[in-house]
């Protein structure tokens, strides 16, 4: 117990609100300029800044969102009219978060494998990031199924980050939010990715238990049981939401504040119904919330619509509220298709 659990228990109540969800706004500079490019967008940090302040500014964000998460760079920067974007953020009703992992590195001896890095001067950085204003952190880790992989090495080695960081979290003052991505490459089967989403939170949880984790003052943040995304046998929706629950029900402890999935390349439509029917199902089967915290499932339309010309973000921010307004009815069981055609964007 730290001197903030009352404090962090309630920021993890307040980010897995029921009806709200996070925003991933936490692309690293690499990822952000690799989705500019494809749209021919130059890859500046003016751009990147307006691309971020399009986003959080938002009108009615904050019916949706509980909070977003930013990155090193984003954190740092203003508004035009020179406010730091962590301050405006919680001026609208928002809560600030940050990205403290350092990026998935190849994981030596185990070729095709990541480990996350990230854990060096950890303490000082969240000090400062809790000084910035934030107060939850992300950090990502990443599992690929592939030819006898993930192997326990892998499993192990970013279980054991993940409880690191997120035990430092805690004292620092920041939610962690504990996230162990099981990829959606590949050609895998939906059984498939159960059992390595099975072993991969068994083994999470494992290691948050060993570093003495408060689980009421954490949110965990997974990936979907979901076929690959080159497999023969697409998933239907169905067995998404229950493999899911299934999954999450024989590995998350109760105490957990919440669970907030990625979307991990999943369409928008896809990631609002799977989330959608694991609520509508399974709701009072679950001791947390289920809601989401995803990046490209909401941004996408957007960013495709802004194309970094500063008359068109009225309309981009439109796009963003209504992945944002689907994703929340989502996250109440109450989204459907007459929702994605509302404003004509169906
Ligand atoms: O770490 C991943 C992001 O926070 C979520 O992004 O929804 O595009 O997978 P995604």
């Amino acid at each position: 117990m730290t001197v903030y659990a009352q404090e962090l228990k309630a920021i993890a109540q307040s980010m897995v609100t029921r009806g709200k969800g996070l925003l991933a706004i936490d692309e690293s500079n690499g990822t952000c300029n690799n989705r500019f490019e494809k749209l021919g967008i130059p890859t500046t940090e003016e751009n990147r800044r307006a691309y971020r302040e399009l986003l959080l500014t938002t009108p009615n964000l904050a019916n949706y969102i509980s909070g977003l998460i930013l990155f090193d760079e984003t954190i740092r920067q203003t508004t035009k009219e020179g406010k730091p974007f962590a301050q405006v953020i919680a001026n609208l009703g928002m809560i600030p978060g940050i990205k403290v992992d350092t990026g998935a590195k190849d994981l030596a001896g185990h070729q095709g494998e990541k480990v996350t890095e990230g854990l060096d001067n950890l303490r000082d950085r969240i000090a400062e990031y809790y000084k910035m204003g934030a107060r939850f952190a992300k950090w990502r880790a990443v599992i690929t199924i592939g030819n006898k992989i993930p192997s326990d090495a892998c499993m192990l080695a970013n279980a054991h980050a993940l409880a690191r960081y997120a035990v430092l979290c805690q004292e620092g003052g920041l939610v962690p939010i504990v996230e162990p991505e099981v990829l959606i490459d590949g050609e895998h089967t939906l059984e498939q990715s159960f059992e390595v989403t099975d072993q991969t939170l068994h083994s999470v949880f494992n290691q948050l238990h060993t570093q003495g984790i408060e689980y009421d003052q954490m949110v965990l943040k997974p990936s979907m049981v979901i076929a690959g995304q080159e497999s023969s046998h697409q998933s239907s929706i169905d067995a998404v939401a229950e493999a899911t629950v299934k999954c999450l029900l024989k590995n998350v402890p109760a105490t957990v504040t919440g669970i907030a999935f990625l979307s991990g390349g999943q369409s928008n439509e896809q990631a609002s119904a799977h989330l959608n029917l694991m609520n509508e199902r399974f709701y009072d089967q679950c001791p947390w919330p289920i809601t989401f915290s995803y990046g490209r499932a909401i941004q996408q339309p957007a960013l495709d619509y802004w194309q970094g010309d500063s008359n068109r973000v009225a309309e981009a921010q439109k796009r963003l509220l209504h992945r944002a307004k689907c994703n929340s009815l989502a996250s109440l069981g109450k989204y459907n298709p007459d929702v994605e055609r509302e404003l004509g964007y169906g």
